[in-house]
């Protein structure tokens, strides 16, 4: 089946969607973007996506062409369309193109933005085998721009990590400001230690994840301890547990970092409990 995707108002086959090579977006990742997951063809936190696509078209000082409710209804009509059950839609809003490249932003009244969404169709999603088994992180110099609680597109540095991490076997890495985990490449990083949940606080060092606000939520609604600070790499080693967040993995185990087990090498009760309850709650309020 070919996949049908929504470029500035149409519905086109996707090798037919087109946009112009001096969109902003291309030239200067001035853009932002949300993935939200579908799981039994409905979608996961559509509100806590929309509210974070918000937020970081507002910190671009970008005013948001399209309402919710038909953003809702593109998401929905692709799903139908291309007959998703498990999976996510990307959604992608740049500044739009203007005549010519120029740093300075274009007048938005005469140079639209280019809003673009397409499905990817993930079966099994919800049952990743990999949640049995774990991940292998390693860890990296965070060296992103200092403004990744904005949404943005500029994923060249995630990108390399995730290469630096594949190169030696693992499969992620977490990265390390100034001795202390900010994040994973693509997601939010955890450990336990005695019962407690450890995660860092929020700022302007990491994006604020539509997923860890549900789990944190879950987890204290479970009578479970959770504490937003900083922790370092060998903090994380020596931990029961460790765990990441995204909307594409949910819930997932860490098991190794820097080739060192955490805990016993598998998957923690604490993070498998985690994602049983996610997926449980997320669903019964997917829309
Ligand atoms: N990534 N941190 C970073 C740097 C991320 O890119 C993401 C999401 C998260 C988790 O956010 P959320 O729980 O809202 O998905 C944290 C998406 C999934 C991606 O780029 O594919």
């Amino acid at each position: 089946m070919t996949r049908t995707v929504y470029v500035n108002g149409q519905y086109l086959p996707e090798k037919d969607a087109k946009i112009s090579i001096f969109d902003r977006g291309f030239l200067m990742a001035d853009g932002v973007y949300e993935v939200t997951s579908v799981l039994g063809g409905k979608l996961i936190d559509f509100n806590g996506h929309f509210a974070r696509l918000e937020r970081s078209l507002r910190e671009l000082d970008i005013k948001r062409q399209i309402s919710e409710d038909d953003l809702l209804a593109i998401h929905r009509k692709l799903i139908i369309i291309n007959e998703v059950n498990e999976g996510m839609i990307y959604l992608q809003i740049t500044r739009g193109a203007p005549e010519d490249r120029d740093f300075v932003f274009p007048d938005p009244q005469t140079t639209p933005q280019t809003i673009v969404l397409f499905t990817q169709s993930k079966p099994g999603l919800s049952n990743n085998p990999v949640a049995k088994k774990g991940l292998k992180v390693i860890s990296i110099e965070d060296m992103r721009w200092g403004r990744r609680d904005i949404k943005t597109v500029q994923l060249l540095y995630p990108s390399m990590g995730k290469m630096m991490a594949k190169k030696v076997g693992a499969d992620d890495a977490w990265m390390v400001q100034e001795g202390s985990v900010t994040e994973g490449t693509s997601n939010n990083a955890y450990i336990v230690k005695n019962g407690q949940i450890i995660t860092r606080a929020l700022s302007s060092e990491i994006l604020s994840g539509i997923t860890r606000s549900a789990v944190l939520r879950f987890a204290e609604e479970a009578q479970m301890e959770v504490v937003e600070r900083n922790f370092t790499i060998e903090e994380a080693q020596q931990a029961d547990e460790a765990f990441i967040t995204s909307a594409s993995m949910f819930v997932m185990p860490v098991v190794e970092i820097d080739q060192q087990a955490v805990g016993q090498g598998t998957p923690g009760p604490v993070a498998t409990r985690l994602r049983e309850i996610y997926l449980e709650e997320s669903i019964l309020k997917a829309i």
